[in-house]
């Protein structure tokens, strides 16, 4: 294949960016991925070299495992996971997500693990693909500037992650598949974490975990019950609006400011 095919090829499955200094044959050597699986999942029975390439663009690219296969496997494997430690190696070892292929680093959380808040986001982009930490760009510095300015910090009383783990090529959203494909992960993540609030950042994390398809702007204001198979009670939900669409629409930080003091109200009522 000449250069400019393989170029174009990987423009069509959403490469947008060099990562490394030298460019690397990722059509001779096994991906990185298979590097990090640390055995806690259900990896897959042989190494799967990347795709051939094809005229086809990203859509020809297969799935190691047909949607609802990845989310049983990913069932599977989140049940069996009792710590924080055991999750994060089992989504390491993960290889039902197809983005996973494209993605420079798994993107598992960051914060603390005792926090009063875990927040969820989409998925990460390109800052969080390079760095592997969530919510570390442009749209982390305005999410840690909203919490902090009701007293909450990564450090402290945070802990954020989002519905999928690795970046969408070119920043899509993450399709349904792809984040049913993760949702048996997260779904045991939040068991694990047991947050006193959870807050859904965006549509597609309102959608995803609370299976409505309804505006933020029709579900903001008020506190709802999130549950789901690993929890024993229901934990509480807000929902507001993601940073991003924040950082385009500055005009609705007002009401995303209107959000976070309801969240302090509603920690000051929960202590
Ligand atoms: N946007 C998200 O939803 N999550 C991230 O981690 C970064 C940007």
């Amino acid at each position: 294949m000449d250069k400019k095919s393989l170029l174009q090829w990987q423009m069509d499955a959403g490469v947008d960016e060099a990562v490394g200094e030298e460019p690397v044959n990722h059509f001779s050597i096994p991906s990185p991925s298979e590097g990090e699986c640390q055995g806690g999942g259900q990896p897959s029975s042989k190494p799967h070299p990347l795709p051939p390439p094809s005229r086809g663009g990203s859509n020809s690219k297969p799935l190691h495992h047909s949607p609802s296969a990845a989310a049983a496997i990913a069932r599977q494997a989140a049940d069996g996971c009792e710590t924080l430690a055991k999750l994060e190696a089992a989504v390491r070892g993960f290889d039902g997500c197809a983005i996973k292929k494209t993605a420079s680093k798994t993107v598992f959380a960051d914060g603390n693990p005792k926090c009063t808040v875990m927040v969820i986001g989409e998925a990460p982009g390109a800052q969080e693909d390079v760095q592997g930490i969530p919510f570390c760009g442009p749209s982390g510095k305005l999410l840690d500037a909203m919490f902090a300015t009701i007293g909450l910090t990564r450090p402290e009383n945070l802990y954020i992650s989002n519905t999928v783990f690795w970046r969408p090529p070119g920043n899509r959203q993450p399709t349904p598949e792809e984040t049913a494909a993760c949702l048996p992960f997260v779904e045991k993540h939040i068991a694990l974490i047991a947050p006193k609030l959870l807050v859904l950042s965006g549509g597609t994390a309102t959608t995803t975990l609370l299976n409505k398809d309804i505006s933020i702007s029709k579900l903001r204001g008020k506190t709802y019950d999130y549950t789901n198979p690993y929890l024993a009670s229901p934990v509480p939900v807000m929902v507001t609006y993601h940073p991003s669409y924040l950082l385009r629409s500055p005009g609705q930080k007002r009401l995303a400011w209107a959000d976070m003091l309801m969240v302090k109200d509603f920690l000051s009522q929960n202590q």
